[in-house]
């Protein structure tokens, strides 16, 4: 039997509910639990390919706080959290949560309830907020019929809809009632037009919000459930709840603003893509998109959630490895007016197409913060931190494009003014901009990226030549803390460091062959140019390592 809701859980969850507009001020970093960070810090291998566990935990994550936190984050968004599929299945083991048996169950790979706990603390006690990722449409099988017994609470044929497959889009029933998934682990669709499966779905996100201190919530294949189902849930969650609408088209995805606090921005997301893909990407496309979102969507975009990549997707640099294009397209949902949210890995420059190679495990990357990408969300959290704290209406402040060219744009946010462009690297963008940034006249403004400086012109007009197809995000200069410039790991500076790096040679002989082995060399390296931690390396030409005549050399390049 399945227990009615009681109000008044619903209630006490309210009391330190966070609301949309405390979700508005903050950026969130969505990580993939199973491949974020282990208990203990070990770096085991992780081939995405073979879609099994590889040892991600939530104490990982507490452990790994720094990190998130460095960049400027204050949100964690973390995989499902509820007990999964065990085993392997046709479609790899279920290390990405999304496949529920059991919803009053944890994952225990991911740790115990002490570890959630612990891991919501260690964020509060950081002013940090926990999303946790929920799956409310479907619960998973490896058999068709499934073994409706193996669920947790739903255990029996009549929770869900009749087996049918999802397989036209134009037809709203057939997605709302149909199953996802395939022959390996079909989803079982659970029938959320049946009293009981509502009941305990409105009472069980109440208290998944109140035994995990939950701050908000993303939820998972939302287009699959009716619309009305949703607003009761959400008051239900008593938090921010931001739902995965996948879909481009915003007459589709508007009506569900109405229905939740925010929706995972499609719309945008996929011209974006296109704008920055390539240097022939239309910008114009991805304008009117904006608009058309800003006068469809219930609360135009300010508490919809803005990303480039996620676990669906194929990364931006699987698809280009243009800087230029990636810091572009990188800063898009930093000075837009929805929730940023950046998909981990996407700052270590990670390259994985669709699912299961955009999965990686971060701790191969070391967690460094002396890269390039890292450095450029640092500064774009600060810089949009920045623009908040400076003017009480940035955050209901719909952006404007004062100047849309072919390869360029400028977004007015005021008090920022980014100016965008597609040209790529190898480009260097100009952009005019003669009016309707919001600056005065004689406004001193700042590249928080590069720290030059600019002043603006008559009626707020602003001029400015770019460099390597590298985006320009002016703010003015008595609203930014200029202690970032100062910091910005690998700034220009002079050529003096020298790091030893070590060869070691490798021969390959033939049986009865003698070669004497030469001791391990050693030659310096010194950089001529460090320009914003893009790092050119000479070497010391006094120095030179010899090749031996026959053999392979193999660089032991220790200085990674
Ligand atoms: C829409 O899908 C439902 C469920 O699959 C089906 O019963 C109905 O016939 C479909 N309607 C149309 C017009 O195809
Ligand atoms: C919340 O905690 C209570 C008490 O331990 C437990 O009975 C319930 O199943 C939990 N609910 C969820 C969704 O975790
Ligand atoms: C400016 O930033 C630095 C370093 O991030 C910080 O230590 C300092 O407190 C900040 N100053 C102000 C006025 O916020
Ligand atoms: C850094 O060096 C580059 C190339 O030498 C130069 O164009 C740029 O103005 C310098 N930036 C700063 C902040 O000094
Ligand atoms: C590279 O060389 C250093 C110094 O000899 C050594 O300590 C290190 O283990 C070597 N690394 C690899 C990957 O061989």
């Amino acid at each position: 039997m399945l227990g009615r809701v009681l109000a008044a859980c619903a209630l006490a969850a309210l009391a330190l509910a966070a609301t949309p507009a405390e979700w508005q001020q903050r950026s969130i970093y969505q990580l993939v639990t199973d491949r974020f960070a282990t208990s203990d810090g070990s770096s085991p291998s992780c081939d995405t390919e073979d879609r099994v566990y590889c040892g991600g935990t939530w104490q990982g994550i507490i452990n790994e706080l720094d990190y998130i936190q460095y960049m400027g984050f204050d949100a964690v968004w973390i995989s499902p959290i509820v007990a999964n599929l065990e085993g392997s299945t046709g479609d790899g083991y279920s290390y990405h949560g999304y496949w529920t048996v059991d919803q009053n169950a944890l994952n225990d790979h991911f740790g115990t309830a002490d570890d959630l706990n612990n891991l919501a603390s260690a964020l509060h006690s950081r002013g940090m907020y926990l999303m946790v990722d929920v799956v409310v449409n479907h619960m998973a099988a490896n058999t068709l019929p499934p073994d409706y017994s193996t669920f947790t609470p739903f255990d029996a044929e009549s929770y869900f809809h009749t087996f049918c497959w999802v397989t036209d889009y134009s037809n709203q029933t057939n997605v709302e009632q149909c199953w996802l998934g395939d022959d390996s682990v079909p989803l079982a669709d659970c029938n959320t037009e049946n009293d009981d499966v509502i009941d305990f779905f409105y009472s069980w996100i109440g208290q998944l919000q109140s035994n995990y201190s939950v701050d908000g919530f993303r939820i998972d294949t939302v287009k699959h459930i009716r619309k009305d189902f949703w607003p009761d849930f959400q008051n239900a969650a008593g938090v921010y709840a931001v739902g995965e609408v996948f879909d481009g088209d915003v007459n589709y995805v508007a009506p569900y603003t109405e229905v939740l606090d925010g929706i995972l921005d499609y719309p945008t997301y996929y011209q974006l893509t296109y704008a920055f893909e390539s240097t022939s990407g239309s910008i114009q496309n991805l304008v009117n998109v904006i608009q058309s979102a800003q006068s469809a969507y219930e609360n135009k975009l300010f508490t919809v959630g803005t990303f480039l990549e996620n676990q669906d997707n194929p990364r931006f640099q699987s698809i280009t490895t243009d800087q230029g294009l990636v810091k572009n397209a990188m800063a898009w949902p930093f000075i837009a007016d929805g929730i940023p949210i950046l998909y981990y890995g996407q700052e270590q420059g990670y390259t994985g197409a669709n699912d299961p190679y955009n999965r990686e495990a971060l701790w191969l990357s070391g967690y460094e913060e002396d890269k390039p990408l890292v450095q450029h969300v640092r500064i774009l959290n600060a810089a949009r931190k920045a623009a908040i704290a400076a003017s009480s209406s940035y955050l209901s402040t719909a952006v404007t494009f004062p100047s849309v060219g072919g390869n360029t744009l400028a977004v007015s946010k005021y008090p920022m003014l980014a100016l965008l462009t597609n040209v790529g690297a190898s480009g260097t963008p100009a952009w005019d901009v003669s009016s309707g940034t919001g600056y005065a006249s004689g406004t001193e403004l700042i590249d928080v990226l590069t720290c030059t400086t600019y002043t603006a012109g008559s009626g707020g007009s602003v001029s400015v030549t770019g460099s390597e197809g590298a985006p320009v995000i002016l703010l003015p200069t008595s609203v930014f803390n200029t202690t970032y410039c100062s910091e910005l790991v690998g700034t220009n500076s002079s050529s003096s460091d020298t790091v030893a790096v070590t060869f070691e040679i490798a021969y390959d002989t033939t049986y009865g062959v003698t070669v004497d082995l030469p001791p391990s060399t050693t030659i310096e390296y010194k950089y001529i140019t460090k320009v914003n931690g893009d790092v050119t390396w000479e070497d010391d030409p006094n120095n030179e390592i010899t090749t031996p005549p026959s053999g392979s050399v193999t660089q032991n390049d220790s200085w990674h």
